[in-house]
């Protein structure tokens, strides 16, 4: 019995073991498979958790930029990020060219964001607020003027035509280049709007003096604009060769590159012949569109003010001193304009907007201060009015709005300023341009100036 019972207790022990080591291992396996079918569905859950969060936050980036797309810019900012794309090869090239890295643009542009503004709260009523600015005749909705420069079909078709309407509409002023505009003044002239004339002092003195002569007698312009920067021809050279590599794809630049010319005394010149050193057309002259001259002086500005009708303005665009200011001053320019050519002409010159408050000093109230280079946006121009400046122009932010949207885009842009400066000033509880000063500065920037403005004394 024992025997039987320990055998058959041995037998039945060895097979309940060996049972239980098998459904031991049935149950370790068991395990094994239900963890890793849970450490699978963990996986699974991450991986669709995080495609799902991917999947997301793409469409939500996707539908962020389709939503921005079917806004229009409200910025100059947005502007120039939505023209940037639509801009042909050469005219990004020759929009956004600088003399050198664009350190003085980059140098404006940061002394422009260190300014900070002072609000002022609970004011009471400030509803109705002036941005208007009365000068030389005519009154501008807001103290802004599109900046001189040249070839605005590389923005849009219409080029300087839809500059004229877009700013006209935009209640803001227009320096149309007669020299080097891509459309003839017959055409842009009637567009509505405050028109100030700019001019190149060439070395062909009857280029300048036939233009201003044409243009003045179409009674067009308030002032004459005179670029007074610019010795060298260093933009034209280092131009050149995109001009004429790139191809040209608007087709009505190949009839006439300057429609002007024929009023400055030069009929016939095509695009591709001005643009052809080797044309006859080229060699009947050194430059048909007019050379820089590089023996510029005061007496240049006396010789332009005795040519034009009496009472015209004058305005001296490219001083960036004291000295200069005050030189101007003293030879009877009716206002100057601040300026480092966008940073076409001389890198690393003082910002345009470090040095207005010097130049202000320096002229006392006796004429009117514009200030250009990096102005991008309404508090922009209530710190260039804060630091004394009368108004300001605008360079390419234009070309962008043009690149955009032509002229609705450009006056779009213009009311888009005048609301931000409306409320800009609502925010500091000021209700005209006039009244604005350095008080409304933060201080510890004002004192910067106070010592940039001291230690120019
Ligand atoms: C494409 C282009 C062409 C220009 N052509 C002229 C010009 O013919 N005469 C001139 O005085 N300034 C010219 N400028 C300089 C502007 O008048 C202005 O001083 C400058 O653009 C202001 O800087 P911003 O572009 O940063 O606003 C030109 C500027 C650009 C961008």
């Amino acid at each position: 019995m024992n025997v039987l019972a320990t055998s058959t207790g041995g037998g039945g022990s060895s097979s309940s073991s060996s049972s239980s080591s098998s459904s031991g291992s049935w149950n370790r396996r068991l395990l094994a498979v239900a963890a890793a079918k849970a450490t699978a569905l963990v996986l699974i859950g991450l991986w669709r958790y995080c495609w799902y969060k991917n999947h997301k936050e793409e469409k939500n980036e996707k539908e962020y930029h389709q939503l921005c797309a079917r806004i229009p810019p409200r910025s100059i900012a947005e502007f120039e990020q939505a023209a940037l794309p639509k801009l042909s090869p050469l005219a990004r090239v020759y929009f956004q060219y600088f003399s050198d890295p664009g350190v003085t643009d980059q140098a404006c542009r940061t002394f422009y964001r260190s300014l900070r503004l002072l609000p002022t709260i609970l004011t009471g009523d400030v509803r109705n607020i002036d941005t208007t600015l009365t000068l030389f005749g005519k009154t501008l909705e807001l103290p802004v003027l599109v900046a001189p420069s040249a070839f605005h079909v590389l923005a849009c078709p219409e080029g300087e035509i839809a500059t004229a309407r877009g700013t006209g509409a935009g209640g803001a002023g227009y320096c149309y280049n007669w020299m080097l505009s891509s459309k003839l003044y017959k055409d842009v002239l009637p567009e509505p709007g405050v028109k100030w004339l700019h001019l190149y002092m060439f070395e062909e003195r009857d280029l300048v003096e036939a233009s201003i002569k044409t243009a003045m007698a179409t009674g067009a312009f308030s002032a004459i604009l005179l670029t007074c920067d610019h010795p060298h021809q260093r933009v034209q050279s280092r131009m050149m060769p995109f001009f004429t590599t790139s191809g040209f794809p608007y087709s009505n630049l190949d009839d006439s590159f300057f429609p002007n010319q024929g009023a400055m005394g030069f009929h016939d010149v095509t695009l591709k012949e001005l643009l052809d050193p080797n044309s006859s057309k080229m060699k009947e002259r050194a430059n048909p569109g007019g050379t820089n001259s590089a023996q510029l002086s005061w007496d240049d500005v006396k010789w332009i003010q005795s040519m034009v009708p009496p009472g015209t303005p004058i305005v001296a665009k490219g001083i960036l001193s004291a000295a200069d200011a005050k030189q101007a001053v003293q030879v009877g320019v009716d206002a100057i304009v601040v300026s480092n050519h966008g940073g076409r002409q001389c890198d690393l010159a003082v910002p345009a907007i470090e040095a207005l408050p010097v130049v202000v000093d320096a002229v006392q109230g006796k004429i009117p201060v514009f200030v250009d280079s990096g102005v991008r946006s309404s508090s922009d121009i209530i710190k260039a009015l804060c630091l004394g400046a009368t108004g300001v122009m605008l360079g390419r932010p234009a070309l962008w709005a043009l690149a955009c949207g032509g002229s609705d885009a450009l006056e779009r842009m213009f009311s888009v300023l005048k609301a931000d400066l409306q409320d800009d000033l609502r925010s500091l509880g000021v209700l005209s341009i006039r009244d604005l000063g350095r008080q409304h500065l933060w201080p510890p920037d004002r004192e910067r100036i106070e010592s940039i403005v001291a230690s120019c004394k």
